[in-house]
């Protein structure tokens, strides 16, 4: 078949919008508004920030081209599309295993986010019936604690969460997901203004942005480059075809860098507003920076508590908040789906059932971990821990790094060239170079470095 006419039986995005608000949905979520911070926080602020944005620009847009790049070409699930590939270049089968890779870490990624979507969930209630009304610092802490530390309650809204991601995968992705973000998007964002509004009224405003903004690479260590890099992959959602099976449902003739480029600087602003309405908040109530993945809800519950309309304006976040991980989770498990549909002639009823429902049991697993389990550790990490800190800062960037090989050491010139439609600019040899050699490098010398094999910083 010849690779023009190569089309996906899933479906095609109406508009190059169309696949901007679906990308954008999958890479806004809790990556950016709750991860983000809490690791920020953790590995000393602005240093950390600068390493993030130099791994978006030199490893996250080349990538993600590549990434949508593959999929449209391929026009399938990323373990058949990688198998058409690497036949049609003349490459070994096995780099269907980037689709393998794929399958697992965004299986295992979704196990962990269902959790933390619950308690987002969770989150939503609390709210609306006016719990955050004059809230302290003391007080958060204990609410948050309360919630992680009950198992059934945890159970509950994981498998709500869980459930909406099967029922909004089972109808087929592309529809209403277009409708969905492009009302979601600008509304978190206004919230997102509004946090940075109330930020400002807080006497330490100041301390926040120096913290946030004024890197101190002192404060930085080998580990934190490396959850960094990690990070850069899980906010774009990256490295696991994600992208790349939305990539499969883009017209041929829209352009991937500009998309790219879009998708990745809305995806980083976001993060960066949700640090910037934080911190301040951290500094004057007298909270730590480094409180872990507990800050967002420690924090902005405090705000809520005090600006006018805050009970309206906090359910709308937290439910907003449910909407964008709704978003993302729905990129994570349809991967497998279409998988399931296309390789062993499923329906997608059942194919989203039995993926969806064995991510929810391992998810319990991970909420657990929190308390019942709390005490079973390796290394001192909870499972909840090794699933995220894995699937995140190992198995993301390594899915990444063998698809910047193969996009640029053995796709033609030709093929490449004529998918991108760059022509021989120097955009295009740019993007080249850099996945050859820059990304790739970055990627070893950082792994390299987590693991102690080579030193450089502390
Ligand atoms: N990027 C999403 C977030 O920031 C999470 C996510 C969705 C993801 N799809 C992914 C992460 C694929 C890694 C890979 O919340």
């Amino acid at each position: 078949m010849m690779t023009e006419k190569r089309k996906s039986m899933h479906g095609q995005w109406s508009s190059r919008w169309a696949f901007i608000l679906a990308a954008t949905g999958s890479a806004v979520g809790l990556g950016n508004i709750w991860r983000f911070p809490y690791i920020t926080g953790e590995n000393g602020g602005g240093a950390f920030l600068c390493i993030y944005v130099l791994c978006v620009l030199l490893v996250g847009i080349p990538i993600m081209m590549a990434e949508v790049m593959l999929g449209r070409r391929g026009r399938q699930t990323p373990i058949n599309t990688m198998r058409t590939l690497a036949r049609e270049e003349g490459r070994s089968e096995w780099w269907q295993c980037i689709g393998w890779i794929g399958i697992a870490a965004g299986f295992l990624v979704l196990t962990f986010y269902s959790v933390v979507a619950g308690w987002t969930l969770a989150y939503v209630g609390r709210a609306a019936s006016g719990f955050f009304n004059n809230t302290t610092a003391e007080d958060t802490r204990v609410i948050f604690t309360q919630l992680i530390s009950n198992p059934k309650s945890l159970l509950i809204w994981h498998t709500i969460f869980m459930a909406l991601t099967m029922m909004v995968v089972s109808h087929g992705v592309t529809a209403g997901l277009e409708r969905t973000v492009r009302f979601l998007m600008p509304t978190l964002f206004i919230i997102l203004i509004v946090l940075v509004g109330y930020a400002m009224t807080t006497e330490k405003f100041v301390d926040g942005l120096v913290y946030l903004f004024t890197p101190d690479f002192t404060k930085i260590s080998a580990t934190g480059v490396f959850i960094a890099l990690g990070q850069a992959f899980f906010s774009l959602s990256l490295g696991m075809g994600a992208i790349m099976i939305y990539g499969a449902y883009l017209p041929q003739k829209t352009s991937i860098a500009s998309t790219s480029c879009i998708i990745a600087f809305i995806d980083t602003f976001i993060a960066i507003l949700a640090g910037i309405a934080i911190f301040p908040i951290v500094f004057t109530y007298a909270l730590e920076p480094s409180e872990g993945s507990g800050l967002i809800f420690k924090t902005l519950p405090i705000a809520f508590g005090q600006m006018p309309f805050g009970q309206l304006i906090g359910t709308l976040f937290f439910l907003l908040l449910v909407f964008a991980a709704l978003t993302s989770a729905i990129s994570l498990l349809e991967p497998t789906v279409t998988w399931l549909i296309e390789s062993h002639g499923m329906s997608r009823i059942m194919a989203t059932l039995s993926s969806g429902m064995f991510a929810w049991l391992i998810g319990i697993g991970c909420l657990l971990s929190l308390n019942v389990w709390a005490g079973s550790t390796l290394f001192g990490l909870t499972f909840f821990d090794i699933i995220e800190g894995f699937t995140t800062n190992v198995l993301l960037p390594l899915g990444g790094l063998l698809i910047a090989i193969f996009a640029s050491w053995l796709m033609s010139h030709k093929s490449t060239t004529e998918e991108l439609a760059l022509g021989n600019s120097t955009l295009f040899s740019t993007w080249k170079i850099t996945l050859q050699y820059i990304a790739p490098i970055f990627v070893v010398l950082i792994f390299l470095n987590a693991i102690g094999l080579l030193k450089f910083g502390s």
